[in-house]
């Protein structure tokens, strides 16, 4: 390849950076700072930050001595009642596949911590959208992912996060 079309290469790969159809990513809950009461991480917050998708993960890291991850039903969510779990994870560094469309809740197994007042509770909603609606852009390897929502009616990606 001449020089010339090496250099029109790289200007079109600047133009156009690779797209993906959204291949599967595993967030760290409450990133650092994991899973933990006295985080000061605000997970309600959190868990509106990333787009989950349909094959992604979600990764609880915390000292299992001091606490686990239950997860729930939603009323159970909202009430902050670990006593019917759907799951039970206590290793202290937990992934969880997200397979389905729709709603996980996971919950401190302590009620306590669960229900700390302020939003600053141990408890997260994780909301999982359908892959096929959204697009993956990668500026370069390991730099920069975001996620765009596809609108079907063609008006211009809409509702980017960077992660
Ligand atoms: C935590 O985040 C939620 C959602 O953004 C917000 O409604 C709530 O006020 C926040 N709590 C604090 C203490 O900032
Ligand atoms: C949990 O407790 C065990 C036994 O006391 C100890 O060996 C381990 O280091 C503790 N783990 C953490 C993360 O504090
Ligand atoms: C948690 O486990 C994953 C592999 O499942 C590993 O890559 C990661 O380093 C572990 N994190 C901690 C904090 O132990
Ligand atoms: C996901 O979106 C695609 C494309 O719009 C659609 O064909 C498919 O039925 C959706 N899947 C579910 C489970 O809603």
């Amino acid at each position: 390849m001449g020089f010339i079309s090496l250099l029109m290469l790289s200007l079109l790969m600047m133009a156009f950076p690779l797209m993906v159809n959204s291949p599967s990513l595993v967030f760290n809950v409450g990133e650092a700072a994991g899973w933990s009461a006295q985080s000061g991480v605000n997970y309600t917050w959190w868990q509106f930050g990333p787009i989950f998708l349909v094959r992604d993960g979600i990764r609880f890291v915390y000292n299992p001595n001091t606490t686990n991850v239950v997860e729930v039903t939603s009323p159970d969510y909202e009430s902050c009642n670990p006593t019917s779990p759907l799951a039970t994870y206590s290793t202290g560094n937990d992934t969880i596949l997200l397979p389905e469309i729709g709603h996980r809740y996971f919950i401190s197994g302590n009620p306590v911590e669960c229900n700390m007042i302020d939003g600053y509770g141990l408890k997260v909603d994780i909301k999982v959208q359908n892959s096929s609606m959204w697009r993956e852009v990668r500026a370069c390897p390991n730099c920069i992912i975001r996620r765009s929502y596809i609108n079907l009616n063609a008006v211009p990606a809409q509702a980017v996060t960077i992660l």
